[in-house]
């Protein structure tokens, strides 16, 4: 049984709850977009498509209940503006991922298309904006997928070591199917390449400050009987020094990707560029195209989110909002000193010289001749 972080069916929404893994597996009800932001904002989900994917489902769960209750007025125009409110709403939840307001924006061209149409209802509006969530819950599941061989694939052919047959991969933060719809996009290159055969070993993070690493890719490597080991993410140098380790590649996801390749994924990821630069490792990011803003120039541009110190100076802890640790049942331990400053930028940007592939599900990515990437050339192709 693969993992599931987000689970829909006919108009009913459920997701895994984040901050109690790997400790307990407990999904809770999304009924509204309200309580689709506090899951957001809170990290009960995480990961950039699986936020944008339960920002959308969050809705149409509350509009297919009013459709149910026959609680939608027939004014197109008034519920084309109700679902817009929400969207706008609901982009507000987290900053650095720009899948959530790709999502928003896509959903609300749909609804904007019915809207216009001549004979539309509100009714006619609310499903069309429920068929389109929905549409975006089975196209990421699906893209992943064609992340996971084009990435493999890629690997096989352009990272290994002499005389090896089977890749040796170091990846960072979670990128699988909790961050996802399903199978995931670093964890999917790295789902592809064991499934054929051709994966010897994963190191995985820790990711610290908020343990991504070892509270939900530990758990999903071990679910999958997936061959790996834990570092610290202080080990990765000497990991990649060790002779014997023959690392491939390290293989990361991406919360916004700029035009020009410049990279926002988990704070950690520009540190690991570094290394594989040094260590002429490849060093490749793995992303579906609704994660490459073009609107964005460059990694200047990005907004990186950061969350409250209590993240750094406490541990086993849920996610901290709004300054205070939230109260669940995972006891929550202070190993900092009282009193210390703390800086906590959740994310940071990996310059895009230091990157070596983009996979998307349309193939990947590479430099030109002229050293740079160009991005907006995926968008001509169809996946
Ligand atoms: O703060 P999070 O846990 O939402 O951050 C997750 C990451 O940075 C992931 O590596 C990234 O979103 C890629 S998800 C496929």
């Amino acid at each position: 049984m693969s993992l599931q972080a987000i689970k829909y069916s006919n108009g009913q929404l459920h997701i895994l709850d984040q901050l109690k893994l790997p400790f307990v597996e407990e999904y809770i009800p999304i009924r509204t977009a309200e309580e689709g932001w506090h899951a957001i904002k809170e990290m009960q989900v995480r990961g950039a498509p699986a936020i944008a994917i339960v920002a959308a489902l969050s809705l149409a769960s509350e509009l297919s209940k009013l459709l149910t209750d026959d609680a939608i007025t027939t004014n197109a125009v008034e519920v084309q503006n109700f679902i817009v409110g929400k969207l706008h709403y609901l982009i507000t939840s987290r900053p650095t991922a720009v899948n959530l307001s790709d999502a928003c924006r896509k959903l609300e061209i749909s609804v904007s298309g019915e809207a216009n149409r001549h004979n539309a209802t509100g009714q006619s509006v609310a499903l069309v904006f429920i068929r389109t969530a929905e549409s975006m819950l089975a196209q990421d599941l699906e893209d992943n997928k064609s992340i996971g061989n084009h990435g493999a694939e890629w690997i096989i052919k352009h990272a290994l070591w002499s005389g090896e047959s089977q890749a040796t991969v170091l990846t960072h933060c979670n990128t699988g199917s909790l961050a996802t719809s399903g199978y995931g996009t670093a964890l999917g290159v790295i789902r592809s390449l064991a499934e054929s055969d051709t994966l010897r070993h994963v190191f995985c993070t820790e990711t610290r400050p908020y343990n991504q690493g070892s509270r939900l890719t530990a758990f999903e490597l071990v679910h999958d009987h997936i061959p790996a080991t834990l570092i610290t993410d202080s080990m990765a140098a000497a990991l990649l020094a060790k002779e014997d380790s023959k690392i491939s590649a390290i293989v990361v996801g991406a919360d916004r990707v700029a035009a020009n390749g410049d990279t926002a994924n988990k704070i950690g990821t520009y540190s690991l560029a570094v290394l594989a630069k040094y260590h002429q490792v490849k060093f490749l990011v793995a992303a579906p195209r609704t994660t490459i803003d073009l609107e964005t120039k460059s990694g200047k541009d990005i907004i990186i989110e950061e969350r409250s110190g209590s993240e750094v100076t406490m541990v086993r802890g849920p996610c901290a909002n709004k300054g205070d640790i939230k109260e669940t049942n995972v006891e929550t331990i202070r190993i900092a000193a009282d009193g210390i400053n703390v800086w906590n930028p959740a994310f940071d940007v990996t310059p895009a010289t230091l990157i070596d592939g983009i996979i998307t599900e349309v193939g990947v990515v590479e430099k030109s001749d002229d050293g740079t990437f160009h991005l907006d050339s995926i968008f001509e192709s169809s996946s």
